[in-house]
């Protein structure tokens, strides 16, 4: 029978039987998938393992903090942190092309990650042999292990792989769905806001800003975002919800009034979205209270944004992120 504490177990077994006495990497996004199967691989090696964290500037706010502290406090892995923010920012400077954005970003994540790789063989030696992925069983379908489907976007995973790589992987989630990928989670003790955290893009907050992505721009963002997910969290809805991505529309202007007078500036869509899978998804049909809990915050609390719309479409023909 499936039961959680059975899938620890062999997969402890099978992980300890793979890696043996060499060591592994492991890419954290701040994702649940990286986060439970690094969590299964501390589990399994222990110190054999170090997990590597690059910050890139585009999570959500309060999300570094949670990986630097809590996932380590709860696990005990050893971690690197690469703060490259300035990195990602500089070579994002000018693009507003989504495709080109979602190049930039996975290509500098690869750079930034080799780095980080090179420096941990530099101090462990040549014992590192492992790297670990947090690929679930629709991520195996999804690119094309079985169904064909096509790539609409460049979909980009945190360690996204070289042509040339020199590491064996360590995938122990390749058999597990989402849901069961939380229970595991949980099992292993990982904090609730990494176990229950809803899909958040490789690329982070740089596809949800439609226009150029600018630090002033992300730190708007990154509390219009705040101010919805603590929201839809008061209400109970987080868990109802697939993801609320909110973007904003930074080369959008309209004219508001705020305050004593005049304002003249962007809008902040949400898009909240009921979903299985994330092949398709209807947005959801959220309680109207919420939704106005949401825009009045934001439009008193986020410098700028002087306007909050909804989006109504469903996947197929929108899809989930506005990039
Ligand atoms: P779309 O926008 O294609 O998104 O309907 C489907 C799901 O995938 C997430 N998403 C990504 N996840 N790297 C990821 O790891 C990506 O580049 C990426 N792009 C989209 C999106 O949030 C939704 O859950």
């Amino acid at each position: 029978t499936w039961t959680t504490h059975n899938v620890v177990d062999e997969q402890v077994a099978l992980i300890k039987a793979q890696v043996g006495d060499k060591r592994a990497i492991c890419g954290l996004s701040g994702g649940v998938d990286s986060a439970v199967a690094a969590a299964l691989v501390a589990k399994a090696i222990g110190d054999q393992l170090t997990c590597v964290y690059v910050d890139h500037g585009l999570m959500r706010k309060g999300e570094t903090e949670q990986v630097e502290k809590d996932f380590v406090a709860a696990t005990g892995v050893k971690l690197k942190v690469v703060d490259a923010e300035e990195r990602f920012l500089s070579a994002l400077k000018g693009v507003t092309d989504p495709e080109e954005k979602r190049k930039i970003i996975g290509r500098e994540f690869i750079r930034v990650f080799e780095q980080a790789q090179a420096e941990i063989i530099a101090d462990e030696g040549p014992a590192v042999e492992f790297l670990v992925q947090g690929t679930l069983y629709p991520d195996v379908v999804e690119s094309g292990g079985g169904t064909g489907t096509a790539n609409i976007k460049s979909h980009h995973n945190v360690g996204g792989l070289p042509e040339d790589l020199e590491f064996q992987l360590v995938e122990p989630l390749r058999k597990l769905f989402k849901d069961e990928v939380r229970m595991v989670g949980q099992e292993l003790g990982l904090p609730e806001e990494i176990v229950q955290r809803q899909p958040f893009p490789g690329p982070g907050l740089g596809i949800r800003i439609v226009g150029e992505v600018t630090k002033e721009r992300l730190d708007l963002l990154r509390e219009a975002d705040a101010i919805a997910r603590e929201e839809l969290t008061a209400a109970g809805l987080d868990r109802e919800i697939w993801q609320c991505p909110v973007v904003l529309l930074a080369d959008v202007r309209s004219v508001g009034v705020q305050g004593d007078g005049r304002t003249y500036g962007h809008p902040i869509v949400l898009r909240p979205v009921s979903s299985e899978d994330a092949m398709t998804a209807d947005w959801s049909r959220l309680p109207y209270e919420v939704l106005a809990r949401i825009s009045t915050r934001i439009t008193n609390e986020v410098r700028e944004v002087n306007r909050v719309v909804l989006d109504v479409t469903s996947k197929p023909p929108g899809t989930i992120e506005w990039e």
